[in-house]
């Protein structure tokens, strides 16, 4: 992985062939909650979809919206690493990128929630600074709980 080259693009444009793609990483990563063809079409037009390229291959995606009453508060609503490709500092390299793509922004919080059990992802987003705000029962259906992270981006 070392020499790999590594990017980090917002996507603007797309044809079923990478909502496909993009789709097939979150089923991955996710069960029931995971991002489809018809949640990826909205977020890239309506949110913003970042994908992680490793030798112009996607290796990682993340989604993002900007909250309704905060305008200050971006929400990131998907964040995963292609199977195969995990455990190899990648998903710090996107989290890190999306925060600066995000500074300057007017941007001022990003939150996200995890799951309490997902060692490695707690484990990332703590490592970025993402400090933890709440608990949230039942957040996503019963006993579907998340931890509630927020990053505070300075002035
Ligand atoms: C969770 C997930 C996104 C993490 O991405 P990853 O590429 O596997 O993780 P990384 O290799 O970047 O990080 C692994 C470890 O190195 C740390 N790390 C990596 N690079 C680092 C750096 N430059 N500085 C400090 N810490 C770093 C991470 O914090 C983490 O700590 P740990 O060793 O205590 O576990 C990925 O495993 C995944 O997609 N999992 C399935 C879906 C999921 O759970 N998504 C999160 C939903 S909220």
């Amino acid at each position: 992985m070392n020499n790999e080259r590594i990017t980090i693009e917002r996507v603007t444009e797309f044809d079923s062939q990478l909502i496909d793609e993009l789709s097939q990483i979150e089923a991955g990563a996710f069960n029931d909650g995971a991002l489809n063809r018809w949640t990826f079409p909205v977020l890239i037009r309506h949110g913003a979809v970042f994908l992680l390229k490793c030798d112009g291959k996607i290796c990682g995606v993340a989604d993002i919206i900007k909250d309704w009453t905060d305008p200050k508060l971006a929400f990131i609503v998907g964040f995963a690493i292609k199977e195969g490709e995990r455990g190899k500092g990648l998903g710090y390299k996107l989290l890190s990128g999306i925060i600066d793509e995000l500074r300057g922004n007017g941007i001022k919080k990003i939150q996200l929630t995890v799951d309490p059990k997902s060692e490695r992802a707690v484990s990332l987003y703590r490592k970025a600074g993402f400090k933890q705000l709440a608990e949230l029962a039942n957040e996503y259906g019963p006993s579907v709980d998340r931890l509630l992270f927020e990053f505070e981006l300075e002035d």
